[in-house]
C-alpha cells in the first residue's frame, strides 16, 4: 500500500543497542534522508554490552556507507539494576549472522547523554524526535540530568512492552522495558509526547521466507547482511513462539516515522511495573480504559504488514 501522507523531514536521534533488528531500523532510517535527518546515534547497553553495541552502531553505518553519522555511547549499565543481555537472541556480538569489518569510522568523544541533552537545548522547541531501540537508560538519564528538555521534544516514538503479547524475556515484560524498568517509568511519567510499538505489533512484522528472499534479491551487500542477520535472529522467536519468521521490532519505529498510516493504535494510559519482582518491567497498558488514569502514550496494536515491508524492500534498494 503506497503511503497517503507526505512526511515532512524529522530531525531525529537513534538510541539503540544493536542487535540484528536495530540494525535494519538503521539502516531503513539512513536510507530515508528526505524524511528522516539522523542528526546522531546514541548506543545503549541492551541485546550486548556497550563496548558491542557502540562498536555494531558503527559497523551498520559503515555497511549503509554514512561514515558521517555521529555515533556515541551512552550508559553501560541501567539506572538502578545490573544489565542483562540477550546473546541467546543476538549472539555473542550482537550481530551474529553476516560477516561484517570492525568500523573504521571513529567514536565521538561526548558522552550520548550529553548529546541528547544538547541536541534538544539547541534546536527550536518540537523539532527532535527521540527514537529509542533498546533499554531506555540514555533517555531517562538525560531528563533527569536536564529536566528543562521535556518540554522541548518534539516526541519519544520507541520500541517497547507489549499488552496482548505480553512478555518476551519474561512471562510478563518485553526486554528492553524489563532492562531498565525504572528508566522506562521515568519516560512514560514524563508528560513527553510518546508513541510505543509494542510487541502486539512488531510480532505482526514477521521476516517470513518470501519476505527474506526480497531481501537477498536485492543483490547487494545491504540486502545480503540484512538477510543473513533476520535468518540468524529468527530462530529464537521461531522455537518460542512458532513464528514464521523473525519479528523487525525496531524497523517499526522508523516505518512509523516514514509512513504511520501504515499503523493503528490507542491513546491509552501507560505505566511500567518497578517493585514487583514477579512481574517486573511489564508495561500496564490500559487498552480497556479501565484504570481511569489519564492516558500517556499512543500504544500501536497493528499494521500492514505487506506494506511495511515493502516500504523497507524497496528503502533498501537506495543504499
Ligand atoms: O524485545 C525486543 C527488543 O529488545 C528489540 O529492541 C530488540 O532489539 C531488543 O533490544
Ligand atoms: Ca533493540
Amino acid at each position: 500500500m503506497k503511503s497517503k501522507f507526505i512526511v515532512q523531514q524529522r530531525k531525529i536521534i537513534i538510541d539503540t543497542d544493536p542487535g540484528q533488528d536495530d540494525a535494519v531500523a538503521i539502516l531503513l532510517a539512513l536510507a530515508s534522508p528526505e524524511e528522516i535527518e539522523v542528526l546522531g546515534i546514541t548506543a545503549v547497553a541492551g541485546n550486548v554490552p556497550l563496548n558491542l553495541t557502540k562498536k555494531n552502531a558503527r559497523i551498520v553505518c559503515e555497511l549503509a556507507k554514512k561514515t558521517d553519522i555521529k555515533v556515541f555511547a551512552g550508559c553501560d549499565t541501567p539506572m538502578k539494576r545490573p544489565l542483562v543481555t540477550a546473546e541467546h537472541v543476538h549472539g555473542k556480538t550482537g550481530l551474529d549472522g553476516p560477516t561484517l569489518p570492525d568500523p573504521q569510522m571513529p567514536l565521538q568523544k561526548q558522552h550520548a547523554v550529553d548529546f541528547i541533552i544538547e541536541t534538544v537545548r539547541n534546536n527550536e522547541a518540537g523539532t527532535i524526535t527521540l527514537c529509542p531501540l533498546g533499554p531506555l537508560t540514555n533517555i531517562a538519564t538525560a531528563i533527569e540530568k536536564a529536566p528543562d528538555i521535556k518540554e522541548k521534544v518534539q516526541e519519544i516514538v520507541l520500541m517497547g512492552g507489549a499488552y496482548f503479547e505480553v512478555g518476551n524475556i519474561t512471562p510478563t515484560a518485553e526486554f528492553n522495558i524489563y532492562v531498565d524498568p525504572e528508566a522506562a517509568e521515568i519516560v512514560f511519567q514524563s508528560n513527553i509526547k510518546i508513541t510505543v510499538l509494542p510487541l502486539d505489533v512488531t510480532h505482526k512484522a514477521l521476516v517470513t521466507k518470501a519476505r527474506n528472499d526480497a531481501f537477498r534479491a536485492l543483490n547487494s551487500p545491504v540486502g545480503k547482511a540484512v538477510a543473513e542477520m533476520t535468518d540468524f535472529f529468527e530462530r529464537f522467536d521461531k522455537e518460542k513462539y512458532g513464528s514464521d519468521g523473525a519479528p523487525l521490532h525496531d524497523p517499526c519505529v522508523i516505518a512509523y516515522i516514514l509512513s504511520p498510516d501504515l499503523f493503528s493504535g490507542r491513546h491509552i494510559n501507560v505505566e511500567v511495573e518497578t517493585q514487583s519482582e514477579l512481574t517486573l518491567g511489564m508495561t500496564v497498558a490500559d487498552w480497556w480504559k479501565v484504570s481511569g488514569r489519564p492516558p500517556n502514550a499512543y500504544f500501536i496494536g497493528d499494521l500492514d504488514a505487506d506494506g511495511f515491508f515493502s516500504l523497507l524492500t524497496e528503502r533498501l534498494t537506495r543504499l
